[in-house]
C-alpha cells in the first residue's frame, strides 16, 4: 500500500520524465510547457490509486496515469481556445502564448502521444484499456459540444446540466479510475462501484470548478476570475440562479454578459451581485457536498479494508476544501 505522498511522488516523477523531440521547437515547447508542474495531476494519481485499490505493484499502471493526464492537457489547450481562456495555472494560457495553430497542433500531437503512452500497458490488457480510453476520451468531446450549445441556450435544466458536466468532467475521472482497476485486476462488481464513485466525484469537481470561477481567488486558483459569467456559460451557479430569480434579476442574469455598454469588470460583478441576493454560493456548496458523500458511498460499497480505501477517502474530501 502507498500513501497518499507516495502516489503524488512517483507521478511527479513520472511525468517529469517524459521528455519530447527538440524539433520543431514550436510544436513541442507548447506539450513540454502545458506539461509542466502546476497541475494538481488529479486523474493520474486517481489511476494510480484505484490500481493500488487491488494490486501492490501500481508503478505498472504508470504509462496509463501518463496517458490520461496528457490526454487532460491537451484537452486544455483546445477547451482554452474555445472558452477565450486567457490564463491558465497561472500563466498565459498556450493559444495565448502561441496562438490559437499551435495550440490546436500541439493538442493534437499531445493526443496521439497519450495513445503512444498507453500502447505501453500489458498487451494482455490492452483491447480492453482502449475500449475504456476510447470511450472515456468520446465522452469529453460530446460534454464539450453540449458546454458550447448551452451557451446560447437560454433555458438548460439542472438536469441537463449535470449531463453535460458528467461527459466533459466526470468521464475523464471514471474512465481514469476504472483503467487503474483494470491493471489492478479489479473484479467487475468492483468496477461498476468504482465507476460510481468516480462519475460522483467528478461531478462535484466541476461543481467546485463552477464555483471558484465566480468565487474564487485569481491568483490561487490560476485562471481568470469570471470567465464563465462573460462567456455565457451555463453553469451551475447560472441555472440555479435563473430558476430562483425574479423578473428584473432574471433580465440582468440574461442580458450582462451581451451589454457592450460595460467593462468586464462591471458584467461580473452585477452578476455576482444576483447570485449573492440569491445564496448561490451555498446551494452549490450544497450539491458539491451531496455528490461528494454519494461518492464516499460508493467507495465503502467496495467492501475493502478501511486501509486501503483510505487514500481515495483523503482525495475526495480534500477536494472539498480545494481553492485552485
Ligand atoms: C480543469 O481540470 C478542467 C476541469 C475539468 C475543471 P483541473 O482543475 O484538474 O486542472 P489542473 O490539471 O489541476 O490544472
Ligand atoms: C473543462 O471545463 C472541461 C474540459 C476541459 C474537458 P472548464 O472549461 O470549466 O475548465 P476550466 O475552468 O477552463 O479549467
Ligand atoms: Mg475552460
Ligand atoms: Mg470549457
Ligand atoms: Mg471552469
Amino acid at each position: 500500500m502507498y500513501t497518499p505522498e507516495e502516489i503524488s511522488g512517483i507521478v511527479r516523477q513520472y511525468m517529469a520524465s517524459l521528455v519530447f523531440p527538440p524539433h520543431p521547437r514550436e510544436l513541442f515547447a507548447p506539450i513540454e510547457y502545458s506539461l509542466e508542474e502546476g497541475g494538481k495531476r488529479l486523474r493520474p494519481t486517481l489511476l494510480l490509486m484505484a490500481c493500488n485499490l487491488f494490486s501492490e505493484q501500481p508503478r505498472e499502471a504508470l504509462p496509463a496515469a501518463a496517458a490520461v493526464e496528457v490526454f487532460h492537457n491537451f484537452t486544455l489547450l483546445h477547451d482554452d481556445i474555445m472558452d477565450n481562456a486567457d490564463v491558465r495555472r497561472g500563466k498565459p494560457s498556450v493559444h495565448r502564448r502561441w496562438g490559437a495553430n499551435a495550440a490546436i497542433l500541439s493538442g493534437d500531437a499531445m493526443m496521439i502521444y497519450a495513445y503512444t503512452l498507453l500502447g505501453q500497458c500489458d498487451p494482455k490488457l490492452l483491447p480492453a484499456l482502449l475500449e475504456t480510453f476510447n470511450r472515456m476520451a468520446m465522452e469529453v468531446c460530446e460534454g464539450q459540444q453540449y458546454d458550447m450549445d448551452f451557451e446560447s441556450r437560454e433555458q438548460v435544466s439542472v438536469d441537463e446540466y449535470l449531463n453535460m458536466i458528467r461527459l466533459k468532467t466526470s468521464a475523464l475521472l471514471s474512465g481514469s479510475v476504472a483503467l487503474g482497476a483494470m491493471i489492478g485486476g479489479a473484479d467487475g462488481e468492483s468496477l461498476d462501484k468504482l465507476d460510481r464513485f468516480a462519475t460522483q466525484l467528478g461531478l462535484a469537481f466541476q461543481l467546485q470548478d463552477d464555483l471558484l470561477d465566480t468565487y474564487g481567488d485569481e491568483k490561487t486558483l490560476g485562471k481568470a476570475i469570471g470567465g464563465d459569467i462573460l462567456e455565457g456559460k451555463k453553469t451551475f451557479l447560472m441555472i440555479r440562479a435563473l430558476e430562483l430569480a425574479a423578473p428584473a434579476q432574471q433580465e440582468t442574469l440574461k442580458k450582462t454578459a451581451g451589454d457592450a455598454s460595460l467593462t468586464t469588470t462591471e458584467k461580473i460583478l452585477r452578476v455576482r451581485a444576483v447570485y449573492d441576493r440569491l445564496g448561490i454560493a451555498r446551494l452549490t456548496r450544497e450539491a458539491i457536498a451531496r455528490h461528494t458523500a454519494a461518492a464516499i458511498e460508493a467507495l465503502d460499497a467496495l467492501r475493502l479494508p478501511e486501509e486501503r480505501t483510505a487514500p481515495l477517502h483523503v482525495l475526495a474530501t480534500g477536494l472539498l476544501e480545494r481553492a485552485k
